[in-house]
């Protein structure tokens, strides 16, 4: 494993990897779900670059950049278990944006206005602006992205082909708890009492697939305002069935279960996402 912190440093000694080339950025905190990214990446190349930069542009509030969970000295230990072909990349703000702190703009084909980029206002453009920097520099031949952040998943498909670059996007399947909630960084911001209701919301999604075989999309969101009206310790901020490819709104007349399910929802101040095919 070698880690360095700067791009001048890849230029100046390892800019000639023994390909292929697999790429998985990260925010840090890694857990299991970042892990399986990085086995199947290493499965997949000779060689893995693994990224981890905290994309200030990418937050639309600023109290969840602040509080957001960095442990760099764990998050090499875990990598370095593997003690195989894996660069880590650290880099401090400045190495990414310069002095010039702003995100790009680009044309994402509209699967960045629903949903989470509804609600968090330019957060796609900004991460679109940090990965497509690595992908430009580094060229990887393959980048590895969960289904857990579905809609980033497919802004970056859709980027990808925009900007015409010869990185194979892959998706990987949503890790989660034995409790079935799905891992995320911000899981352990979460208070001790809500960690204990945070599971509720996979099982939530859970039911609805099951009842999706009768349900249509109407009586499926009753269902939904239904739990949280009982449950208000958690408190809902979007549920839509949509389009897997366009990730457009499926009208709630037609049966839903050619769709997949995405959830927000608060627990005290922490946002947690979730989403689930239900075919
Ligand atoms: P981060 O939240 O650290 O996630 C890094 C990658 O791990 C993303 O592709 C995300 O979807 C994936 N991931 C997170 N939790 C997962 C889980 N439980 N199961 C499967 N995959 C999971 O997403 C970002 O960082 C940033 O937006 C980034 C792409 C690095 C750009 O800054």
């Amino acid at each position: 494993m070698k880690v360095f912190n700067s791009s001048q440093s890849w230029v100046d000694e390892f800019s000639d990897p023994i390909r292929p080339l697999g790429m998985v950025p990260t925010m840090g905190a890694l857990h299991q779900g970042h892990m399986t990214l990085i086995e199947r990446a290493l499965k997949e190349n000779n060689t893995v670059l693994v990224t981890i930069f905290i994309n200030p542009t990418q937050f639309n509030d600023k109290t969840d950049l602040e509080r957001y969970p960095q442990d760099l000295d764990a998050d090499i230990k875990k990598i370095e278990q593997f003690r195989e072909n894996i660069f880590v990349y650290t880099p401090a703000v400045e190495d990414v944006y310069g002095n010039n702190i702003t995100a790009r703009s680009f044309d994402l084909g509209g699967l960045d206005e629903t949903m989470e980029g509804k609600k968090r206002k330019n957060h796609f453009h900004g991460v679109a602006t940090v990965v497509s920097s690595f992908l430009e520099f580094f060229q990887p031949n393959r980048a590895y992205f969960g289904e857990k952040d579905f809609q980033q998943l497919r802004v970056i498909e859709q980027l990808s082909k925009a900007l015409a670059l010869n990185t194979k996007i892959i998706g990987c399947p949503i890790i989660r708890e034995p409790d079935g909630l799905a891992m995320s960084s911000r899981n352990q911001l979460l208070r001790a009492e809500d960690r204990k209701k945070a599971p509720m919301i996979f099982q939530l999604l859970r039911l609805l697939k099951a009842q999706s075989a009768f349900l249509n999309y109407r009586a499926l969101r009753e269902l939904v305002h239904d739990f949280f009206k009982k449950n208000d310790s958690l408190k809902l901020d979007y549920f839509v069935i949509c389009d897997p490819k366009t990730l457009q709104e499926i009208d709630f007349k037609q049966s839903p279960d050619t769709g997949r399910a995405f959830i927000a929802v608060y627990l005290g101040k922490i946002r947690l996402i979730d989403n689930l095919d239900m075919s």
